[in-house]
């Protein structure tokens, strides 16, 4: 049987492989059409990344080099700007990205029991993504929130006061789909 994949196309045998292939295309078809869709100017190298970042949660390499040729700038200064942007990141995140606090107040006040609970829950360490790329965990300090100390962020929303059966319940419903656009 032969199935159509994405990006246009027709899968045989190999399946896995091709449809594989076929979402590698769309990728990059998207990609295209981000960085096509600016004018060739310097200036809008970094909306460029911004909506890159959005679409894939990271910046990927081929995205800078096709950025490099498109906009006539050296690869190096567009790692540069992807390394100093703190909204940028060149390693892939997950759709929900969990930053825990680990500031002053936070650890006073056990932030690493949280983060000890969200490690066995996920599987991951802190700068990791889970291999159904759900979620990825950071550790981060103050995040100007310290009377909810234990303090927790995921994609901006922010969880207080966290014990780690909190910290469960949360992560479960995130995983239900809860938070979902
Ligand atoms: S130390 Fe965690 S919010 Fe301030």
């Amino acid at each position: 049987m032969r199935t159509m994949a994405a990006g246009g196309a027709v899968c045989g045998a190999a399946k896995a492989l091709c449809e594989l292939r076929g979402k590698y295309m769309e990728e990059e078809k998207q990609m295209k059409e981000i960085i096509f869709g600016y004018p060739p100017e310097t200036r809008h190298s970094l909306a460029i990344m911004q909506d890159i970042q959005r679409q894939y949660n990271y910046v990927p390499r081929e995205a800078l080099e096709m950025i490099s040729g498109h906009l006539s700038i050296p690869l190096s200064k567009l790692y540069g700007m992807a390394t100093f942007y703190k909204a940028l990141s060149l390693k892939p995140k997950g759709k929900y990205v969990i930053k825990i606090c680990d500031g002053t107040a936070c650890h006073i006040r056990s932030s690493l029991v949280i983060l000890n609970e969200l490690e066995k829950l996920l599987d991951i360490g802190p700068g990791d993504v889970t291999p159904d790329g759900l979620f990825s965990l950071e550790t981060v300090n103050c995040v100007g929130a310290c009377a909810l100390a234990p303090v927790m962020v995921i994609n901006g929303e922010y969880y207080g006061k966290l014990t780690p059966q909190d910290t469960r319940d949360i992560i479960e419903k995130y995983k239900g789909g809860e938070h979902d656009e």
